[in-house]
């Protein structure tokens, strides 16, 4: 689908302004430093909705850590949302056995997805696999999955920007928004 003109024609609300999002990331980066003082922290983001997350918060963060990449696909794509199968497309390059593991994602929505993915870390031992998500959709929740950090509550609406993609465009805006339904 080509990318529509402009972002405004289907934004129906602003739901998280950038000075909230950034007040919440200090305060999370804050938590992190505070938390893993004395531990070697290694940070992976999950493609492509935790980028812009990952680097306002590694930026808050003020211990040394290192960072890495993970994509995950799921299956039957095109869908808005994740269903139950969820394919591990890209791997780490870092080594976990007995590291610090934070996974930073966009969004956890059913779960399927973290669920996943921290059954596939856990299998190659690492010390610790935490969860840190800027934002939550509790009320769509299918699986549990441990949340140890959260940036937002949100309601189950369809939101886009700061990383997040409506048909994998406007991931570029600074704050997150809600689209209009029907788009
Ligand atoms: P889950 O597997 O259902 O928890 O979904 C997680 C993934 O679905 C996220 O990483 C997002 O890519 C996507 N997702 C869920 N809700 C939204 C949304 O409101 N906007 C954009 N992407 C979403
Ligand atoms: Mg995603």
């Amino acid at each position: 689908m080509p990318p529509i003109a402009d972002y405004k024609t289907i934004l129906h609300e602003v739901l998280i302004p950038e000075e909230r999002l950034q007040a919440r990331i200090t305060e999370l980066g804050q938590s992190i430093s505070r938390d893993y003082e004395g531990r070697d922290l290694l940070l992976v983001c999950i493609l492509r909705g935790g980028i812009l997350f990952l680097t306002d918060l590694m930026r808050k963060i003020s211990i040394p850590h290192a960072v890495d990449f993970m994509a995950v696909s799921s299956y039957g794509a095109g869908a808005r949302t994740s269903g139950g199968l969820v394919k591990i497309v890209m791997d780490l390059q870092t080594d976990i056995r007995g590291r610090h593991v934070l996974l930073v994602e966009d969004i956890v929505d059913t779960g399927h997805t973290i669920s996943r993915v921290l059954d596939f870390l856990h299998i190659r031992e690492p010390a610790q696999v935490d969860v840190c998500t800027l934002l939550d959709k509790h009320e769509r929740r299918e699986v549990q999955v441990p949340i140890t950090y959260t940036g937002f509550q949100i309601p189950d609406k369809f939101v886009f920007g700061y990383g997040l993609d409506l048909d994998e465009y406007w991931r570029n805006l600074p704050f997150v928004a809600v689209a209009k339904t029907g788009v």
